[in-house]
């Protein structure tokens, strides 16, 4: 049964097109991530869903009925996780789940056992009554993650649901909605601009950039895609001209192909076979007298897919990106 269904959905700010013509279904119980670099039109897409914001063209269908002509019902179905925080510091966690709980009218009874219940399930009871500005960054997605669920809502919405929080909490967090879908079969639609939370965490996956779906399936379909293995080899140049003339020699080697620098002084191969082309980099380089201070390689991943795709790596995004989260992690 597909839970969520859109079509042709389009959402215009004056010039910029956030979401452009976007088709897809999610099915109940499925993960289904939004992948895409700052600006693709994540969160434009997610709010349109969750009826705060209007599409200027197509239809969203969430939990069997359409965003525009029944939002409240649609409310009732879902719970959602906005990108920024918005708690109330003020208050303790507690409170905050419970003046929540009260606005969706949940009664007070029920609501005492399930704010117990969801303080358990993320691992915060000892921190329930203590007020919210004490609380980490992690701490907070995981209270905000038990106030979308106080309604027992079918489909929950997460935009960005690790954002700056550090490698441990982030697979935490992704405990905490695996075991939402396996023990109580809940739909979950979530953004993400990283590349292992949506490999290791979702069942399908939507690439998105410029608010086009540029691709869609499971992870490791989309990986599959591109039939060849990854070197990378960081070396101590920065020349820049340099750096062409090693790709321009590794290239009239002719197993070397899509090849890249990234910013860390990175060059990037797709080969057919490491094991064999390693050797073989080794000696082209030597002739550069480069120092090389790390090789590694490995299967595509859904950075590699996006590359291929757009010739940007979602990384390089990333610049401008590190104050945004700091802004809105500090803790008042
Ligand atoms: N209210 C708005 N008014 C005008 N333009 C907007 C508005 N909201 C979003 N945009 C623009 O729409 C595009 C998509 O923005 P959106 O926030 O949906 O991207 P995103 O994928 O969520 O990015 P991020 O990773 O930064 O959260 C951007 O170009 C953005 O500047
Ligand atoms: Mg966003």
């Amino acid at each position: 049964m597909d839970v969520i269904e859109i079509e042709g959905l389009t959402k215009r700010f004056g010039d910029v097109l956030a979401v452009d013509n976007v088709s897809f279904k999610v099915k109940k119980g499925e993960i289904f991530g939004f992948l895409g670099p700052n600006g693709a039109g994540k969160t434009t897409l997610l709010n349109i869903l969750v009826t705060v914001l209007k599409p200027t063209s197509g239809t969203a269908r969430v939990a069997g009925y359409d965003v525009l002509k029944y939002p409240l019902k649609v409310r009732e179905k879902i719970g959602v996780v906005f990108q920024d925080i918005t708690l109330d510091r003020e208050l303790t966690g507690r409170e905050n789940l419970w003046i929540h709980g009260r606005v969706y009218g949940v009664n007070t009874s029920r609501l005492k056992k399930r704010i117990d219940e969801l303080s358990r399930f993320i691992e915060l009871e000892k921190w329930i009554d203590v007020q919210v500005k004490k609380y980490s960054g992690g701490m907070m997605r995981r209270l905000e993650i038990a106030r979308a669920l106080i309604h027992n809502p079918e489909i929950l919405f997460l935009d960005e649901p690790t954002l700056g929080l550090d490698p441990q909490t982030r697979v935490h967090v992704w405990d905490y909605i695996k075991r939402l879908r396996r023990e109580h079969g809940i739909t979950v639609f979530l953004t993400t601009h990283y590349m292992d939370e949506a490999e290791k965490l979702c069942d399908r996956v939507a690439i998105i950039d410029h608010g086009k779906i540029i691709s869609m399936g499971k992870p490791e379909d989309l990986t599959r895609q591109i039939d060849r293995e990854i070197v990378y080899v960081r070396v101590d140049e920065a020349d820049g001209f340099k750096v062409e003339k090693m790709f321009k020699a590794l290239g009239e080697n002719g197993f070397v192909e899509g090849f890249r620098m990234l910013e860390d002084k990175t060059l990037r191969f797709l080969v057919d076979d490491a094991s064999k082309a390693i050797p073989k980099i080794f000696e082209v380089l030597q002739g550069f007298k480069v120092r090389i201070r790390e090789v590694k390689y490995s299967k595509p991943t859904l950075e590699d897919v996006f590359l291929q795709l757009t010739g940007k790596s979602l990384r390089e995004y990333e610049a401008g990106f590190v104050e945004h989260v700091r802004l809105y992690h500090r803790r008042r």
